[in-house]
């Protein structure tokens, strides 16, 4: 960067030469960092210009992409059914918000007098325990759809944003996760994790209202706001915002008409709420027989706006989350089912690290069983396989990369004591 801004001014002649020698007489060799020198530039510097055209490029290509988009729910469902195991119903209400937004946004790119037209944006509130897939649902839609996308934690968010990020900092997340490029940002998805964390929460001395502020920021994002790329308590990103000031506003501003929110949460107290209300037997469900987890799904599933609303989300919040739906836990056969057939398995990628020192690993069918079993006892979804799988592999993989065994084959017994094991293996080597 330095060597660029001697490029620059090299001539003697930029307009800028005076700034800029002020500003190493003020920053010392660290102003070689400002990127943004060039900027300053009426009518563009040369790098300015190149840059642009490559941007300008980009940003037509990822317009074309999207007036393209022609992608049907089912085809969304068909996909994600590769990667995720069970979740039909959230499989199926995504693919169709999905497939109404980006229709509606590949109206609106197409038809000037589309952009007048009324429309609700999809925003999507997934609800569902830990480790069921809710990230993993919307991190696959995004890779398929090919469009930025970040996810953030609601729980990192205050009011002003002085302590902590502000809920601007999400949108600026998204512009780095489109390499810098806030045209294509714009038609991004934002995943929200732990949104439940953000409810007002009732106490002994009435409503906690700390995390109101932050429901109503983010409220005016998810309908339509710019948020300027430049956060105001970043001092850097001021001084270059004060530099950009003569630039056009779509250069330094992301408008958030076109960007999908998808919020996330495990939302257990609702599930209380839910139950008071239509009552625990009228969905027909036994307490003893059924699994506590499981009626959680059945009860979140029924959550109405009021209980939302009950559960201390301020009513014009959870308005702009009109898509909701609940995932369901996982049980012994499902974390089986997702070892064997989801593409994603974790159970591929200890074959590819022990494939990377020749060795290779297979898992007999009453192994991979066992393993299922444990995890689902971990009570964490799919989470708990990476845990039984980690506990499992740990000595496995730190020992036999230095020796001469060619081959692992786990079966049951190892799974319940791998230490013995691989002692047996490690003894045949000897
Ligand atoms: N239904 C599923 N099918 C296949 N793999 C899954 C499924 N659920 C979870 N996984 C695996 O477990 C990992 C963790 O899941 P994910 O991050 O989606 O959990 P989550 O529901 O978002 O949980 P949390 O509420 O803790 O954020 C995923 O990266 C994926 O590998
Ligand atoms: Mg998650």
């Amino acid at each position: 960067m330095g060597d660029d801004i001697k490029n620059d001014s090299e001539d003697g002649n930029s307009p800028f030469e005076d700034i800029k020698r002020q500003f190493n007489d003020i920053f010392g060799s660290s102003a070689g960092k400002f990127s943004f020198m060039p900027m300053l530039v009426e009518g563009k510097s040369t790098a300015q210009g190149q840059g642009d055209t490559k941007e300008e490029d980009e940003n037509a290509k990822f317009v074309e992409k999207i007036r393209a988009f022609n992608l049907k729910p089912r085809e969304i469902k068909d996909y994600l059914d590769r990667f995720v195991i069970k979740q039909r119903e959230a499989k199926k209400v995504l693919a169709v918000a999905i497939c109404d937004h980006y229709n509606h946004v590949k109206q609106s790119l197409n038809d000037k007098n589309a952009k007048g037209k009324e429309y609700n944006k999809q925003n999507v509130l997934l609800l569902g325990p830990t480790g069921v897939g809710k990230t993993y649902l919307i991190k696959n839609i995004a890779k398929l759809i090919g469009v930025p996308f970040v996810k953030v934690d609601a729980t990192k968010f205050s009011e002003t944003g002085y302590v902590g990020s502000d809920v601007d900092d999400m949108i600026r997340d998204l512009v780095k996760s489109a390499n810098g490029n806030a045209n294509m940002a714009q038609y991004g998805i934002v995943f929200i994790d732990e949104i439940d964390k953000i409810a007002t929460s009732v106490g002994l001395e009435g409503r906690d209202i700390s995390g109101r502020g932050v429901q109503i920021n983010l409220l005016k994002l998810m309908e339509e706001s710019d948020v300027s790329l430049f956060s105001q308590t970043d001092v850097m990103a001021q001084i270059k915002a004060a530099m950009s000031m003569g630039n056009d506003r779509k250069h330094t501003t992301v408008n958030t008409k076109h960007i999908l929110f998808i919020a996330s949460g495990a939302f257990d107290k609702l599930t209380d709420i839910v139950k008071t209300r239509i009552g625990a037997r009228s969905i027909g469900f036994n307490s003893q027989n059924s699994r506590k987890t499981d009626d959680s799904y059945e009860f979140l599933k029924q959550a109405s706006t009021a209980d939302f609303i009950k559960f201390g989300f301020e009513p014009e919040f959870i308005g702009r989350l009109p898509v909701r739906v609940a995932c369901e836990s996982l049980n012994a056969s499902d974390l089986r089912d997702i070892l064997t057939s989801s593409e994603g398995s974790i159970l591929k990628q200890y074959v590819d690290d022990f494939a990377g020192y020749n060795i290779g690993l297979s898992v007999s069918d009453d192994a991979i069983w066992e393993i299922a079993q444990l995890a689902s006892e971990e009570k964490t979804g799919a989470r708990g396989l990476l845990t039984v799988l980690e506990r499992l592999f740990r000595d496995f993989k730190f020992e036999l990369p230095s020796t001469n065994v060619s081959k692992l084959e786990i079966t049951k017994a190892c799974v319940g004591n791998p230490e013995s094991e691989l002692e047996k293996i490690l003894k045949q080597c000897t």
